[in-house]
């Protein structure tokens, strides 16, 4: 991901997201930890954002345009980015999800991510609790979801 991709990334973050991200918090996730957007037929069609520290991962965005759902980008751009997570010693991932979010949790299961806790009423518009999930990341893990 990169500024000028910044228009059409809020587009579909607007478009997914009650409690959307605004403009300045993507430009730190550029500026300042990893980003990553994912095209279909040359037009953004997703997005993933995340935080490295040390041999843990934090995923803290992914996202696929309402129009581009349910045909395989988002288990390609998680695999992607666990690929690349795995690639350079990470160890452990870790993401946030509304507990009533089915497709995302059902998304991370099939990756492995399994939930280790919970924070009530983390979530705004409307309120709802986050579970937390977490997954071991195997040295140099791959997928056969990347065609
Ligand atoms: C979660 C999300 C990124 C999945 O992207 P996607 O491109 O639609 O997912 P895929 O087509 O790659 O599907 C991969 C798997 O996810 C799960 N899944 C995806 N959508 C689902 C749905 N509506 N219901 C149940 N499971 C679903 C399934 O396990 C699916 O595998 P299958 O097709 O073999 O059943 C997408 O639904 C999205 O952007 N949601 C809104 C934003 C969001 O909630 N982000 C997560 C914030 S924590």
């Amino acid at each position: 991901m990169c500024e000028a991709d910044l228009d059409a990334v809020l587009a579909i973050e607007r478009a997914l997201f009650s409690d959307a991200w605004t403009r300045e918090m993507y430009a730190e996730e550029i500026a300042g930890h990893e980003a990553w957007v994912i095209e279909q037929d040359g037009e953004i069609a997703g997005m993933a954002c995340g935080w490295r520290v040390l041999d843990e991962f934090q995923l803290t965005n992914i996202g696929i345009a309402p129009q581009c759902q349910r045909e395989g980008l988002g288990r390609i751009l998680l695999a992607f980015v666990i690929e690349r997570q795995a690639a350079s010693g990470c160890r452990l991932m870790f993401l946030e999800v509304r507990a009533g979010n089915v497709a995302a949790i059902a998304l991370y299961e099939a990756f492995g991510f399994a939930p280790v806790g919970r924070r009530r009423g983390y979530y705004r518009h409307p309120i709802e609790d986050a579970v937390v999930m977490g997954k071991r990341v195997k040295p140099g893990e791959t997928s056969n979801a990347i065609v």
